[in-house]
Parts: C-alpha cells; structure tokens; sequence
C-alpha cells in the first residue's frame, strides 16, 4: 500500500472548479475496517450540495476534504485472515454517511458492514451507482411506505438516481406505481415497473 495516493479534494466550499487533483496521505484501516482500492466512485447531489458549503458540510472537520460515498473497487487489506472479503475481493458499497465521505481517491476505508461483494453482472461503474441512491429509496418504499399489493405510490423523480431503484421496490412489492420525468424517459420508467407515467414537462 503506498504511503500517498491522489484524490479528489476542494480546499473551501466553492464551485466545482475548486476541486482538484493531488497527493493526500494513504488513510490507514483500524480494527474491523477494510481498505478498499477504489475503481469507480459513485457521484451524487449531496456531493455538489457540501462542496458547495450547503449538504453535510457541516460534517467536514478539516480542509482539504475528500467528497464522495459510494465505491466500488478490489479489497487491499482485509482485518484478519478469515475475514469474508479477503484481499483481492470485488467489492462495493459506501463510507459512513454523513461523516466520513471520502471515495473520490484511489483507497478508502471502509467498515466491514457496510461492504458487500460485487455481483458479477454489474461492473464497477454501475456498482458504484448504486449504494446511497438504492439505500435512499428503500428506506422511503420499503421501511416508511411498506410497498405492498393493493398500494398506490407516487414517484417523483422517478428518473433520477433514487427514483428509478423507488419505482423499481415498489413495483417489485407489489405496489401500483404513477411516476413522473420527462419525455425521454417515459418508456424507460414503464420498463422499471411504472404503471402509469406522467410527463412533468406538459404540467401547467
Ligand atoms: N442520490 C442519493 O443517494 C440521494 C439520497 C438522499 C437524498 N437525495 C436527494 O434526492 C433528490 C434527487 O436525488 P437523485 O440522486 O435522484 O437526483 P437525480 O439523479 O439528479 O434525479 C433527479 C430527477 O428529477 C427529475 N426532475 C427534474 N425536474 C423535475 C420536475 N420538475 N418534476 C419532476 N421530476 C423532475 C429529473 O428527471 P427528468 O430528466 O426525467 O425530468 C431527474 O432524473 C436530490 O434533492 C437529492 O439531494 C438523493
């Protein structure tokens, strides 16, 4: 494991082309952590929100600050040598939220409960789209709405990141879903499971 590695940091909350490349530190596992070579770095709005001084910025404790959760990547080191996810395991999933974000670099370590194996049918790209959006959604379909046979459910940014996996559980529960987007992904959503899809664009 190299001593320095690059990432993805900003300085002070500002705009986008505040961030910049450079040599930061190799963070360091401790007890049950993981360190996780990263290969794809899932990218959300809470991101843009606190670089931007807004989100969890109120989280950050020191500058320069790393962005990001979501991961996707190859264990390096793994606690102990039985451990379920030993070094050179596929892996994916996301730092502690919102503290400690940190996944736009090459390492991050990683708690092992909040990691788990990479299925062979997504590559790590689409991995490392999945953990905050999918954990968003199903806490407000399956947790809070309890989707089930016989409920109507109303999407809204049914397109986005979190809406597609929402109308997704819902539709696999059981639920009758309405969903709303643009245009171009009316038959996208319909695919997913949307029974009904209403162009928002058209709404006076
Ligand atoms: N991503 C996460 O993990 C996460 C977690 C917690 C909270 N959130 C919050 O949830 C919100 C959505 O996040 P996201 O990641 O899903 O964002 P996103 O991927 O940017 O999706 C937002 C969607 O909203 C749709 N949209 C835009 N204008 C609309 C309108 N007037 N009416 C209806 N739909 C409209 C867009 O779809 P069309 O192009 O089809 O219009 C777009 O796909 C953000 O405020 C975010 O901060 C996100």
């Amino acid at each position: 494991m190299p001593e320095v590695m690059r990432a993805v940091v900003f300085d002070a909350p500002g705009e986008a082309t505040a961030l910049l490349t450079t040599a930061v530190p190799t963070p360091a596992p401790v007890l049950s952590e993981l360190l996780v070579r990263v290969v794809a770095a899932g990218v959300n709005p809470i991101d843009a929100k606190t670089r931007a001084g807004r989100g969890v910025s109120g989280a950050i404790e020191q500058f320069p600050s790393t962005l990001g959760y979501d991961f996707s990547g190859v264990v390096v080191r793994a606690p102990y040598e039985t451990h379920p996810f030993p070094a050179g395991t596929e892996v994916f999933g996301m730092v502690p939220f919102p503290r400690s974000g940190g996944t736009y670099a090459q390492y991050a370590v990683v708690p092992t409960l909040s990691v788990a194996r990479k299925p062979s049918a997504l590559s790590h790209v689409e991995a490392a789209g999945v953990p905050l959006a999918a954990l968003t959604a199903w806490g407000l379909v399956v947790e809070t709405a309890h989707a089930h046979e016989g409920q109507r459910i109303l999407i809204h940014g049914a397109s986005g990141g979190v809406g597609h996996f929402a109308v997704q559980l819902a539709a696999y529960f059981g639920a009758h879903v309405s969903a709303t987007c643009s245009p171009r992904n009316l038959a996208w959503l319909r695919e997913l499971g949307a029974s009904v899809v209403i162009d928002h664009t058209a709404m006076a």
